[in-house]
């Protein structure tokens, strides 16, 4: 097991209020709820009715939670479980969450809330989800909700999760909801509203406490040297993650949202694009500027490999090795991702980093006497924290690392089919949870890393 010698560096795990919690009847819909009923849309044709039943079952889970020893729990709230589509608060919704928190904080660990993971109320797709700048308002509104029944109790939050897929991929009709076509000014309007989403969200918990933090989750696909890497190859490969395409794909990459959350403006050459000057009003650059994440964020799964050809020229290399493969076709084992991701990132934006997410999608076989042997995530997961110390050593500034999942779950437009957990679902049989050995291999990392 890899040894990570920092007694501050936190261990967490990630899940979301879409993913696991299930009972439907006790919210208003959201846009996941929509997509599902759509033929065609989730490829094994579940859904998020009542996924893994966290809802009902949080207090076991949570056990489980304390078992594996972490310090960080990462969870989301459901948007429309608290607020009701006529925009009054869900009292009951409401308190699920604040006994969640108690919870969490009475069997030892750290609340870690995400406000938004992709289960936008429908009633506010409606009105054109984040295309439309009033949402602003009805975003505040939420994050006031929440900030005052459940600050001072929880101290980090996380606004939103991955714009890269919410918007990149759910605002550009590509197998996400919700699933709309939009063209590139719109698109640049949805990106610029969650920013200013996130900038009013982090004034309001700041202001109720003061001593929160309040960060943000990208997402990316980190471009990797292959074979031998030539002089300032490094500095290409940074240089193409942050290059801004000028095309819809923009909404995919990084900087157009990093950038003006951790330097204070946009890239110039997006800046320069026709129409997007248009959408800044007065004031926003001002209140994005002063809303700055604490944490860097980052959801590191995987990375594309560059080579240097014959001619000299840095091209992809697209080969991949049978041990890469993992059960989604776009997630390959590639574990220098965390090394050269968390270091790109942490040169340009100088900011403390936590791995948000992390994992690996194997295909888990429950045996008779109710054994996972996942091999491979165990694998997975070494190799990948490997990089973690790696970085620490180079004084990278890490504090965090959260594997994705406890839990299988609801994986988005893959159904229940695909399983990241550290925890088998019986989805055959009354949603049972059984341990995998990745369970206990992360255990064990973290009980050594912390003794
Ligand atoms: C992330 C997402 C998670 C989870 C994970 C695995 O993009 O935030 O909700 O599904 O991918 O695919």
């Amino acid at each position: 097991c890899e040894r990570i010698n920092m007694n501050q560096f936190r261990f967490g795990t990630g899940i979301s209020s879409y993913q696991v919690e299930g009972d439907r009847s006790g919210r208003d819909s959201c846009i996941w709820d929509d997509f599902c009923l759509v033929k065609g849309n989730i490829k094994d044709k579940t859904d998020g009715n009542v996924a893994i039943d966290f809802y009902h079952r949080y207090k076991e889970d949570l056990q489980c939670a304390k078992e594996l020893g972490i310090q960080d729990f990462r969870f989301s709230i459901s948007w429309p479980r608290v607020i009701k589509d006529d925009g009054s608060v869900n009292e009951e919704g409401l308190d699920f969450y604040s006994d969640l928190v108690d919870e969490i904080i009475k069997d030892g660990m750290n609340p870690v809330i995400t406000i938004f993971h992709w289960d936008l109320p429908s009633v506010l797709m409606k009105k054109g989800g984040f295309t439309n700048r009033s949402i602003i308002t009805d975003f505040i509104h939420y994050v006031e909700v929440l900030s005052k029944k459940l600050s001072p109790r929880v101290k980090d939050w996380i606004t939103f999760n991955e714009p890269q897929c919410f918007i990149g991929i759910g605002y550009q009709k590509r197998g996400q909801a919700p699933k709309i076509d939009c063209d590139y000014i719109t698109m640049a309007k949805a990106a610029h509203n969650v920013l200013l989403c996130h900038s009013h969200a982090y004034q309001i918990l700041k202001k109720d406490n003061p001593n929160c933090t309040v960060s943000f989750v990208n997402t990316f696909n980190v471009p990797l040297p292959y074979g031998r890497k030539k002089e300032n190859m490094e500095k290409e490969l940074s240089d193409i993650l942050f290059t801004v395409p000028n095309t819809k794909e923009e909404f995919y990459t990084l900087s157009i949202y990093s950038d003006p959350l951790y330097l204070g403006s946009y890239p110039e050459k997006y800046l320069k694009k026709t129409g997007i000057s248009e959408i800044i009003e007065d004031g926003d650059m001002d209140l994005i500027r002063k809303s700055k994440p604490d944490y860097l964020c980052l959801n590191i799964y995987t990375g594309t490999y560059y080579r240097n050809n014959k001619e000299g020229k840095t091209v992809i290399y697209e080969k991949k090795t049978e041990s890469e493969k993992t059960d989604l076709p776009w997630l390959l084992r590639r574990e220098k991702s965390i090394y050269y991701g968390c270091k790109y990132l942490y040169n340009r934006y100088k900011a403390p980093i936590i791995i948000t997410e992390n994992g690996g999608c194997y295909h888990d076989r429950l045996l008779k006497d109710k054994t996972v042997h996942d091999k491979e995530r165990c694998q997975y997961l070494r190799k990948y924290l490997h990089e973690v110390k790696q970085c620490i050593k180079e004084e990278i500034d890490i504090r965090g690392y959260y594997y994705w999942s406890l839990f299988d779950n609801f994986e988005w437009e893959w159904g229940e089919s695909k399983r990241f957990g550290l925890v088998y679902i019986d989805y055959k049989d009354h949603l049972k949870r059984y341990k995998k050995d990745s369970f206990f291999a992360y255990q064990r990392i973290i009980k050594k890393s912390r003794s």
